[in-house]
């Protein structure tokens, strides 16, 4: 049987994440769900270190992980992307009728950003501006010495092979949402004109792969551009790929046009492991008021049913979770409506 590694995370995710998990028990399905404890339980209990390594261990046991959002007390995620190689960070945003956009036309919104996972801004690298005066750097616009002292900086990084490889995921994913009807289409966006060298290199592979995959259109926008675009045409966009940071910052933008972070799945993938989560953070600030929107964590449960090759439930807990939108009458605070995130997860289970 099939085995699920449930994280709670922080503050207010687990009162997201475990309600969610009844919803997936109400599905009567052969899976073993594996109920880690919270951030702050599990701290408490084993003490930071010891509870990183039982996490580590227990999503090592199962087959995936459902992880709710952490603050930084959950630990576990470094090792969920970096450990397990999940380079594919992908991010549907679909409108779903019901849902509280700001736009006046939100219907048919349907497109999938491909988040780069494993590099550019996310290797970590930051240090004193001071440990870089040996290396005489100069501005490449006006060959002006850079200041190197009382500062800080941090280092991007985009290399050809893991480029190559989220370009072709996302070259994938285009065709294989075109056989069931979407454009099969590809945007890409960066930074090229300023950051040549590597949004440039970025850009460069993404129009070799696109060169590559003829049955696929391929667009590419620079970022900033990019950025009003997804406010202005989102109905045009199918697939769109994105190095790390930028991916991070436009998920939670293109989140806001289909009803905000409380809507947004992810799913990160490597070749033969995956693990899911919400795309947003742990919302302290309503922590404790069971009023936190589980569907971002519904959603990704949803995505991951897929993944375990369970496609009937899936399609089940997604028009479920569409009837309640639809519905309207269970809906929680940031969508307009007074139900708690209990009373939306038993709507939810009422329409399995
Ligand atoms: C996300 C989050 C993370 C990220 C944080 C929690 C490190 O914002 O999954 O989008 O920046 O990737
Ligand atoms: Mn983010």
């Amino acid at each position: 049987m099939p085995s699920v590694c449930i994280m709670p995370g922080d503050d207010a995710t687990p009162e997201a994440v475990l309600p969610s998990v009844d919803v997936l028990k109400a599905l009567e399905l052969d899976l073993d769900f594996r109920i880690m404890p919270s951030g702050a339980e599990g701290t408490e209990r084993y003490g930071h270190k010891d509870f990183a390594q039982r996490v580590r261990d227990a999503m090592d046991a199962a087959d995936t992980t459902l992880y709710g959002s952490t603050s930084g007390t959950s630990p576990g995620l470094g090792y969920l992307r970096w450990g397990k190689g999940t380079y594919a960070n992908v991010r549907p945003i679909r409108y779903l009728t019901g849902a509280r956009s700001p736009l006046a036309e939100p219907d048919g919104i349907d497109f999938v950003i491909v988040r780069e996972n494993m590099e550019d801004m996310y290797v970590g690298v930051e240090g004193d501006v001071e440990a870089l005066a040996p290396l005489n750097l100069v501005n490449r616009l006006t060959r002006q010495p850079i200041d190197t002292t009382n500062g800080r900086y941090a280092i991007k990084i985009i290399t050809e092979a893991n480029s190559r490889r989220i370009l072709e995921f996302g070259f994938d994913l285009a065709r294989k949402r075109k056989a069931l009807g979407h454009p099969g289409k590809v945007t890409a966006s960066c930074k090229y004109n300023m950051l040549p060298h590597t949004d440039g290199l970025f850009r460069e592979i993404a129009h070799d792969v696109a060169r590559q995959n003829p049955d696929i259109e391929f667009e590419d926008y620079i970022v900033d551009d990019f950025a009003r675009r997804i406010v202005a045409e989102p109905h045009a966009l199918d697939v769109v790929v994105l190095p790390n940071l930028y991916g991070d910052i436009l998920s939670d933008e293109a989140s806001g046009l289909v009803g905000g972070l409380g809507l947004a799945p992810s799913a990160c993938y490597a070749d033969d492991f995956a693990y899911f989560e919400p795309v947003h953070g742990t919302a302290p600030d309503i922590a404790g008021t069971h009023t936190i929107n589980p569907t971002a964590t519904l959603l990704s449960a949803v995505l991951m049913l897929d993944w375990l090759e369970l496609p009937d439930a899936a399609r089940r807990l997604e028009s479920a979770v569409e009837a309640v939108y639809r519905e309207g009458d269970s809906l929680t605070p940031d969508q307009g409506g007074s139900a708690t995130t209990d009373q939306f997860c038993a709507a939810v289970a009422r329409r399995l």
